[in-house]
């Protein structure tokens, strides 16, 4: 095939991007980084330049990795996988008891768009326990199936634990001190875990509620608007990473989280690490989960370019984004077609 391959990809540029191929298995840009964490869990400095290093190199190459070794249980992850699996086997008009609104995201949705399209999956998000400090809402948790809700919080907070280990190899490998989102995360951060269901069926097609026409993908091409996704994938397979012109197949590695970089890390690192395009092809013969956990900054960060990032022949390249106007703006845009969504685009000098 042969479509014009823009130098910058952005999910806003004027080509569909979903029109170009899929890269060969033995394709010279190779697959996503595998990184082992150990050295970061050592907890020693020369573990985390290390660590800073690589996370930095896979950022600039492809905005996303896997991490092994990374210090979550297999009992936390694999008690999340039943809990995840579970719930969607219930039958739908009781999944849709917890349907989430235009006020409270928190909760089962079956009708998600992606820059204005439905996306064929179904998804359950929850959020830290408590009003969360941007819809101020809280979490709206299913009595059943047993135990749902205490598989989940254990395994949020142990992806958290994760994401705050990684955001130190960030921070270190933008020049700057290893604490420095600490204040942005540790305790007030907007995070959010989302359990999605990607079925071989329209989840939709024996519902008589209007709903958008059907969906050709899993998921549509998109950026994650947050710092960075920590996601567990089953063994199915289905995303893909888009560089260079291409689509790249995200492998499952058993054990392992994928990490992708997000808008605001783009902002952050004024452009030196892009947020990651990246999509789930439909699912054909196997029904496939995954479970990204969102790690967002605070609700009252601002967020622009780093000083690390940032010199005379490489200005600002965006203006300062209010977090919460900015995932607030974009939960609308997926929630239903209320205008197009927001980009970080838009804020560019
Ligand atoms: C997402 C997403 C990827 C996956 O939910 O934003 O990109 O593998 N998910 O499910
Ligand atoms: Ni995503």
């Amino acid at each position: 095939m042969n479509y014009p391959v823009p130098m910058t990809p952005t999910p806003d540029a004027p080509e569909n991007l979903d029109l170009y191929p899929t890269a060969p298995s033995n394709d010279a840009l190779g697959a996503v980084p595998v990184i082992d964490l150990g050295p970061l869990l050592a907890g020693d400095e020369a573990g985390l330049d290390e660590i800073a290093d690589a996370v930095g190199r896979a950022c600039r190459e492809w905005g996303f990795f896997q991490v092994v070794n990374h210090g979550v249980s297999a009992q936390t992850v694999d008690a999340a996988w039943t809990a995840t699996r579970e719930f969607f086997a219930r039958p739908r008009t009781e999944k849709e008891r917890w349907l989430r609104t235009r006020e409270n995201p928190w909760g089962y949705y079956n009708n998600e768009l992606t820059k204005n399209r439905r996306d064929r999956k179904e998804v359950f998000d929850f959020t830290t326990d408590g009003e969360d400090p941007i819809y101020e809402m809280e979490n709206r948790w299913p009595g059943s199936p047993p135990g749902f809700r205490e598989a989940l919080a254990g395994y949020r907070d142990a992806v958290t634990a994760l994401g705050l280990r990684l955001l130190r190899a960030f921070s270190v490998g933008l020049g700057l001190s290893p604490d420095h989102f600490g204040p942005l995360f540790d305790t007030s951060h907007t995070g959010f875990v989302r359990l999605n269901y990607y079925p071989v069926a329209d989840p939709l097609a024996d519902s008589d509620v209007v709903h958008q026409p059907e969906a050709e993908l899993g998921v549509h091409h998109h950026t994650d608007a947050g710092a960075l996704t920590v996601l567990a994938q089953d063994a199915v397979g289905g995303l893909q990473v888009f560089r260079a012109g291409q689509w790249h197949d995200v492998h499952p590695v058993e054990g392992a989280f994928v990490i992708n970089t997000g808008d605001m890390m783009q902002v952050w690192s004024n452009d030196l690490y892009q947020a990651a395009v990246h999509r789930v092809l439909a699912m054909k013969g196997t029904d496939r989960y995954s479970i990204p956990f969102f790690f967002n900054p605070a609700a009252g960060a601002v967020v622009e370019p780093l000083p690390g990032a940032v010199s005379s022949e490489r200005p600002p390249r965006y203006r300062p984004i209010p977090w919460s106007d900015f995932r607030y703006k974009r939960t609308d845009g997926d929630y239903a077609d209320y205008g197009p969504e927001v980009q970080i685009s838009q804020y560019r000098i």
